[in-house]
């Protein structure tokens, strides 16, 4: 009696005092786009096989679902729904109070309760305790794991309604589980807008029932330009192979392509849906339409497809036959696809095809319209008239603009070299789609659009007044397939820049912060990893492209992410896990090159070179320059790359404030050379740097400081070189091969700051 007396009290401490939980800190959660507000509270949530959830209504079934699946998926059990409130461990509460979209989640060491007024304020409450719970929820996880959340309040909405991505389907083809995958890809960061550009020159993607050569042979292909260049590039990364999921046996030879039929299509529509996300189909028109006009021919001008300067041959406007082919396509794209709007493309249209063809002329004196861009515009206006017959409204890329835009016609923003395009929208009452090309196109090379440019990037122009700004429904970045032949390299090109293009889509502009956001970053890697995902990082950092010294040089190198190890080489080598570990500052006292890489598990940096010089000073001239202008040289069509440039014997020169490009930033095939002097105020190692879209090339003498060269968008590139005190011979070659066209030179003395040149520390003779 006396045993037992004391067993159950030892057992009633046991039961009555709770062992409290773990408290999480702000270091530990990573929510990426980053909630309005959070707040950490005492203690966390464990989910078990015990936590059930409440669903009362229909619009609570898609987050419920999602969450049960995430937990059979990987820990081996669904979490069951509730029909009762006593029971429920996760609640899903409508609130009619709250905005669309929007969620307040509140959890508790008891409880977690998610409030929203629609499905997707749900999903995305769901998607939240996804990247609360540990990143192992995103794979077969193992037994020993702990489902622990914090308790935590988060109050959330977005900022706009367009969080959008688009994937390219005609240059390279995906398959529907790739396309599944980036849709769960998307739903984690709360993006909610699927654009998938279905067809175009190099393949026809989509089964249209009335047109089945669409598909038959448009959809088809033996090998692009840019399927050999995957193929050249291949040859050394293997992360070019083109997918050879995708090459079939058609007509007795190895053909590549691939499409989607309406069946497919449905089912892609339905797994978005469940993920909020609505899908825009895009239909490439009159330009980019070669693959429907290589196998209907008579679309053409001349009845014949082909190609102009640089764009295909457009289907011709003044034939009543591609209105009626273009509308029996949208009328089919109208019936499949639930969204609002249907994106007709209208980019890029070799308009020279129309200026020659008489029937084009025909159908712009009949119609009294002023040239070829009205006629665009015409056929736009025509075919929005039919869309809105379908209830669908018509968006397109910002050529749409040029030969006038309707008010309900929507326009999605991306050449970066025609800002004007957002303020004539506006005005006109338009509403846009942000997607520059410089910013929110993934397919560029990370170099040329890092991270932090993507995620620096404010949306909504300078200048916008709100009544203009309202128009901006949103943002969406691009995946062009052009160079992305496979799903691997697809993944490459997307994150993590994705993470960062949600953040602006969905977090206020106020709640924005780099620094913060990379510690986030951090923690959201080991989800990337979980996920298996194939994500950039940048080169290692801490040194220069050009390291120059005298005696001897120290080199820090620094990780691009923390943690990773870091290997290299300075025999030339390409750098590897087998190369030399760096563990602490280098030491060098003879010319050589430096290769490094970083590694996290098997995910590698982007190498990194630099040469590093033993130099001794230069000697300055004995003449003394005047100070305050430059001389530069113009020309116009005569070279192709800047390293190419060789100034002609007898050059004409006009006399520049500074080293850039005003006056010219439009001209293609544009060359430059600024010649003069540049001043070192004391005697040291100078840095000198450029940034140039495309090439430039700096030297001070006859050294080449800064090798910024080759065809390119803007880069930044730095080099050092010795200098004695006084004036220095300064050449600056630069050119400017198509689109785009920017320049910019610094230096920064031996203690200063990055100073541009300008000013008295340029002179001429
Ligand atoms: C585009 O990049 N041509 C829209
Ligand atoms: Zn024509």
């Amino acid at each position: 009696m006396k045993y037992l007396s004391i067993l159950s009290a030892v057992l009633f401490i046991c039961f009555s005092c709770q062992k409290p939980t773990k408290t999480f800190t702000e270091a530990e959660i990573s929510i990426i786009p980053k909630p309005i507000q959070t707040i950490i509270g005492e203690g966390s949530y464990s989910f078990s096989k015990n936590t059930t959830i409440l669903v009362e209504e229909e619009a609570q079934k898609p987050a419920a679902k999602y969450l049960s699946d995430l937990f059979e998926n990987a820990v081996g059990y669904a979490l069951p729904f509730s029909e009762t409130a006593e029971n429920a461990s996760i609640i899903l509460m409508k609130d009619v109070g709250i905005e669309p979209e929007a969620y307040h989640l509140k959890v508790t060491p008891e409880k977690i309760i998610i409030k929203a007024n629609d499905a997707a304020g749900y999903f995305y409450g769901v998607q939240t305790i996804r990247q609360l719970l540990p990143s192992n929820i995103e794979k077969t996880a193992n037994k020993e794991q702990k489902w622990v959340i914090p308790s935590i309040v988060i109050n959330d909405a977005p900022r706009f309604s367009w969080r959008g991505m688009h994937m390219d389907f005609s240059r390279h083809f995906f398959s529907i589980d790739e396309v599944k995958t980036f849709l769960d890809y998307m739903a984690l960061y709360k993006l909610n807008t699927y654009h998938m550009h279905l067809t175009d020159d190099q393949g026809w993607r989509i089964e249209i029932k009335k047109y089945p050569l669409l598909t038959e042979k448009g959809a088809w292909r033996i090998e692009s330009s840019h399927d050999k260049t995957c193929n050249e590039l291949a040859k050394t990364d293997p992360s070019y192979i083109i997918d050879p999921q995708h090459y079939h046996e058609r007509d007795g030879k190895k053909m590549y392509g691939g499409f989607f039929t309406q069946e497919q299509i449905k089912e892609i529509i339905v797994y978005a849906s469940e993920r909020q996300i609505e899908v825009i189909p895009e239909i490439d028109m009159p330009g980019h339409f070669k693959s429907a006009i290589d196998n209907y021919p008579y679309l053409s001008c001349t009845g014949k497809p082909g190609w102009g300067k640089d764009f295909s041959t457009p289907a011709c406007l003044g034939k009543e036959s591609s209105y009626e082919f273009t509308k029996n396509i949208l009328a089919e794209i109208a019936v499949l696809f639930p969204s609002k709007y249907i994106h007709i493309g209208g980019d890029e249209v070799n308009i020279e095809s129309w200026e020659e063809c008489p029937l084009c002329q025909k159908a712009i004196k009949h119609n009294n319209l002023k040239n070829e861009h009205e006629l665009q515009s015409f056929f736009n206006k025509d075919i929005e008239a039919f869309l809105k017959t379908k209830g669908k409204e018509l968006m397109g890329w910002d050529e749409i603009v040029e030969g006038g835009l309707s008010k309900d016609a929507t326009m999605m923003w991306w050449r970066n070299w025609a800002p004007k395009m957002r303020d004539i929208a506006a005005n006109n009452g338009s509403d846009m789609i942000i997607t520059p090309c410089f910013e929110y196109y993934f397919d560029a090379k990370h170099e040329v659009t890092p991270f932090e440019k993507v995620y620096k990037y404010e949306p909504i122009p300078e200048g916008f007044t709100q009544a203009q700004s309202k128009h901006v429904l949103g943002i969406q970045a691009n995946l062009w397939s052009e160079m992305i032949p496979n799903f691997k390299r697809l993944q490459y090109q997307a994150f993590p820049r994705m993470l960062a293009m949600a953040e602006t889509a969905w977090s206020s502009k106020s709640n924005k912060n780099y620094e913060a956001f990379q510690e986030r970053m951090g923690i959201q890697y080991d989800r990337l990893d979980a996920l298996g995902i194939q994500y950039h990082i940048p080169s290692v950092t801490g040194f220069k492209d050009k390291v120059a010294f005298l005696d001897k040089a120290i080199v820090t190198l620094n990780p691009p992410l923390k943690g990773m190890d870091i290997y290299y080489t300075t025999d030339g080598s390409v750098p590897s896990k087998k190369s030399n570990k760096y563990t602490a500052p280098l030491e060098f006292t003879e010319t050589i090159t430096l290769n490094t890489i970083a590694f996290r598990g098997d995910i590698a940096s982007d190498t990194r070179a630099a040469s590093i010089e033993k130099q001794t000073y230069l000697e300055p001239v004995t003449i003394t320059p005047k100070k305050g202008l430059i001389k530069r040289w113009v020309g116009v069509k005569k070279f192709k790359v800047v390293d190419a440039i060789v100034l002609p014997k007898k050059a004409s020169f006009t006399s520049v404030a500074a080293i850039n490009i005003e006056n010219y930033d439009v001209v293609e095939q544009l060359s430059m050379v600024f010649k003069g002097y540049f001043y070192a105020e004391e005697e040291g190692l100078f840095e000198f740097a450029t940034k140039s879209d495309d090439g430039s090339l700096l030297y001070i003498g006859d050294q080449l400081v800064v090798d910024n060269g080759g065809n390119h968008p803007a880069i930044e590139k730095n080099g050092m070189v010795a200098l004695k005190k006084g004036w220095h011979p300064l050449t600056v070659k630069f050119h400017e091969a198509t689109g785009g066209g920017q320049l910019t030179a610094w230096y920064t003395a031996p203690n200063g700051e990055k100073t541009i040149l300008k000013g008295n520390t340029i002179a001429h003779d």
